[in-house]
């Protein structure tokens, strides 16, 4: 007669919603004044690769990758609010992180603040 064996399946204690963890400030080596208005300026925020841009009352922080496949938003071309990916052309609004071509789609954003002239980014 075989015996018959039960398994005993542990899960990890998952954490992945990163949404619900308080932001952690990270100063970059970014000066406010070279972040332009016509493209993206690629900074970390810990260990984090992310695009400033320059909008007409501040600046904005987004992943430096598209939700679409990945390509650096920073070599987008910039017009106003609106990013174009590089890689398929997707529009993006800065400001509200939405996907104009595929609304689906969203931009990950992060809380900026300026202190003495630096950029800081909370991720
Ligand atoms: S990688 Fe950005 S639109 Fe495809």
């Amino acid at each position: 007669m075989v015996e018959k064996k039960r398994l005993e399946i542990v899960l990890p204690d998952w954490d992945d919603d990163e949404e619900e963890k308080a932001p952690e400030w990270f100063k970059t080596t970014i000066k406010a004044s070279q972040v332009k208005s016509d493209r993206g300026t690629v900074t970390h925020a810990g260990f984090l690769k992310v695009a400033l841009f320059r909008l007409r009352d501040g600046i904005v922080a987004i992943k430096n990758a598209c939700p679409h496949a990945g390509a650096p938003l920073s070599g987008g071309s910039c017009r106003g609010e609106l990013v174009s990916c590089p890689r398929h052309g997707w529009a993006f609004n800065l400001r509200t992180g939405a996907c104009l071509t595929r609304p689906i789609f969203e931009l990950r954003r992060y809380p900026v603040k300026i202190k003495d002239g630096i950029v800081w980014v909370a991720v």
